[in-house]
This record gives structure tokens, sequence and C-alpha cells, in this order.
């Protein structure tokens, strides 16, 4: 039977990478769609996949994860367009205006928390977030909340009686259960947007499964390691690309003794192209897909426990919730008022 695959942030880095590497299997009949909020990016990685694979169904959607109108429009458009989501990956992310803590590279730097510090970026990456015009903040909306919006959405699509959909989600090794907290999920108050909104992914991740597996819709969480690509290019932006060049063989030599810098979006992709492969129902709801990569260069994925927990996994799905009808009312207050100040006779 023909699949069909969703894959947000698909125009460039990891997204991108993934769908190269699920065309480049046998996959006749397969219907990808590219969800994009920049179209002209996104045409450009379409073209690029049809040039190594002709033959491919390869769709664009516009969709900014940032913007709930844009979320419901997209969805609606999915509704549309197809009767069935096979794969839905949770890829698109932001870790804007990163800030690096110079400081406490140095003091990781003559740690015993080096190998973590340069794995994970712990205790050296901070970020500036800011509120966009629903009222969320940044970071929570486009990698967390606009995502569980379009999961529910589309819920007719992912929930099937007799088969498996599966929900994909590019989590990162940088969620700490320290930079998140429930009373402040959006993490107005910290200073570490992007990790609290990978453990809440995380977190998110456990919750679905509890209430959807009966539907036969399954979620998983996948790290792809260090990656090269935009947004690690911007934790540096001033660094020349030349001094990123210089800077590689020093990578390769790290990988050697800690196999999460798998540095390119083709590895880094790894876990993600493995769970495509994967059926459902096998894989455990606690585990990180971790995308690694040996010292030779041998890509694999390995599965390691998160620190979530069951109950506040449950207590974030219902805050969420909450979250979604107050944002649904205001968008319908919203409409009702656009519809009454066009007058009379207006639907
Ligand atoms: N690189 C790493 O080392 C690393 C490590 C851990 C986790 N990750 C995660 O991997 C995922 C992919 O990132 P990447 O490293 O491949 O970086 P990337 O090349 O910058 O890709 C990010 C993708 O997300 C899209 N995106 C950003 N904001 C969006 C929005 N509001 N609506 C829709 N799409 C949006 C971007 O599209 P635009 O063209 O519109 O900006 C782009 O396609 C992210 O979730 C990231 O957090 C990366």
């Amino acid at each position: 039977m023909n699949k069909v695959v969703l894959v947000t942030g698909a125009n460039s880095g990891i997204g991108l990478a993934l769908c190269e590497r699920i065309l480049s299997q046998d996959t006749e009949g397969l219907q990808l769609c590219l969800a994009c909020r920049n179209m002209r990016r996104a045409q450009a990685a379409r073209c690029a996949l049809l040039s190594s694979h002709p033959a491919a169904q390869v769709a664009l959607l516009q969709m900014d994860t940032s913007s709930v109108s844009s979320v419901l429009a997209a969805a609606q458009e999915v509704k549309l367009r197809y009767n069935r989501l096979d794969y839905l990956y949770l890829n698109a992310g932001i870790m804007p205006n990163p800030q690096f803590d110079v400081k406490g590279f140095f003091k990781g730097l003559f740690s015993s928390h080096i190998i973590t510090m340069f794995a994970t970026g712990e205790g050296i990456l901070t970020q500036k977030d800011c509120v966009t015009p629903d009222g969320l903040q940044q970071v929570f909306e486009t990698n967390l909340f606009g995502h569980f919006l379009l999961i529910r959405e589309l819920e007719p699509l992912l929930c099937h009686a007799g088969r498996t959909s599966q929900l994909i989600w590019t989590s990162s090794s940088n969620a700490h259960r320290s930079a998140f907290k429930l009373e402040d999920m959006q993490h107005q108050r910290g200073t570490q947007p992007y990790s609290s909104s990978k453990y809440a992914s995380d977190l998110l991740s456990l919750a679905l499964n509890t209430h959807y597996n009966k539907q036969g819709l399954y979620s998983s969480v996948i790290c792809p390691g260090f990656v090269m690509t935009n947004l690690t290019y911007s934790i540096l932006p001033s660094f020349p690309a030349f001094l990123w060049t210089l800077l590689m063989p020093v990578f390769w030599l790290i990988r050697m003794f800690t196999n999460t810098f798998t540095l390119t979006p083709y590895n880094g992709a790894e876990a993600l192209f493995w769970l495509f492969k994967q059926k459902p129902e096998s894989l455990d709801p606690q585990a990180k897909y971790h995308s690694l990569t040996s010292g030779l260069g041998n890509n694999y994925t390995q599965p390691r426990k998160m620190d979530i927990d069951l109950e506040t996994s449950d207590a974030l799905y219902e805050k969420l919730r909450q979250l979604e009808s107050e944002v649904r009312k205001k968008l319908k207050e919203k409409q009702n008022v656009c519809r009454s100040s066009a007058g009379p006779g207006s639907s």
C-alpha cells in the first residue's frame, strides 16, 4: 500500500537529509510531503530531491509552526490532499539568538563534564526568546506547540483501526530536566528555552503513546547528535566559514571519544531513517533513539532511557490540551470580530 510521509522543517539540514535517505530506499508509490515555512528554500529542496529521484512524488506544503493560523490552514490542506498519514516527522526547530557562555566553556573544559559539555552543549548555551503574534513564547510554539496542534488536527488521518502510524520527534541531547518547569512550560522566565522545549517534546511523546497507542498511533523521539547545519552555524554567527573548516579536524578527533559527533546531516538523520523501517509496536516509549557515528565513520542507532516520568508527561499533556482550547477560543473570537466588522451578510 502507498505510504504517506510528512516532514516538517524539510528544506534544509537533517530534515532534508532524511527525505533524501527515504527516497533512496525502495519506496515505490511513496508520497513525500515537505512542510516548510520558507517556500523558496522548499522549492530548491524539492528540485534537489527530484534531480536524484526523478520518479518520486514530492509535494510541498506551506506551514509556519510558530503560527497557530498557519498550522491550522496547513492541516486543513493535508486533510484535503490525503486520507491517511503513515509517518509524521516533527523536525522543524529553532535555537534563536544563541549565546555562547565562554566562562561556562572554560569551566567545563577543566572539569569531569568535558565530554558531556561537548556532546550535549550543557552549561554553554543560552538563548534569547521572544513572543509570537499568538502571544506564545517563540521557541515553545515553533518546536513544540505548533507540532502538538498539527497532531491534534491530523488525528483523523493518523488514527485508523487496523493499521499503525508513527510520530517521530527530532529532540536533542540538550533536553535537560533541569531546564523544564511544568509551571513555566513555555519557559518565559529562563534562559534555556531550547533545552526546555526539547525536554517537553520527550515528555509529550510519552504522553502521546499513553493516549493514542490504542488507536494505532505511536510516538518516538530521536537525537541526531551534533550536526553541522544552519542551526549549529548560528551558534557562532560571527565565526568566519574558514574557522569552521579549521575546526572540523578537531571535531573528527572528538568523535574518537564521543560517537555523538555525527557532524553531517546524512549521519544525523540515521535514527530518523532507522525508525522509518521499524514496527512501532516494538519501540520503547521511554527511550530516545540516538544517531551515532563511530570513529571509523559507521552509523548506527542506539536507544537510551530518557530522564522522564509518566506523571509529569501526563500533566504536560493536560496543560497543552488546555492551552489548545484557549488558543482555539481566541482564534474564534478574532474571526467573529472580523466578521462583524465586515458587516452584515459576511459569512
Ligand atoms: N544540528 C544539530 O546539531 C541538532 C542537534 C539536536 C537537535 N537538532 C534538531 O534538529 C532539527 C533540525 O535542525 P537542523 O539542525 O537540521 O537545522 P536547520 O537546517 O536550521 O533546520 C531547521 C528546519 O526547521 C525549519 N523551521 C524553523 N522554524 C520554523 C517554523 N517556524 N516553521 C516551519 N519550519 C521551521 C527551518 O526552515 P526555514 O528554512 O523556514 O528556516 C529548517 O527547515 C531541529 O529540531 C533541531 O532542534 C539539531
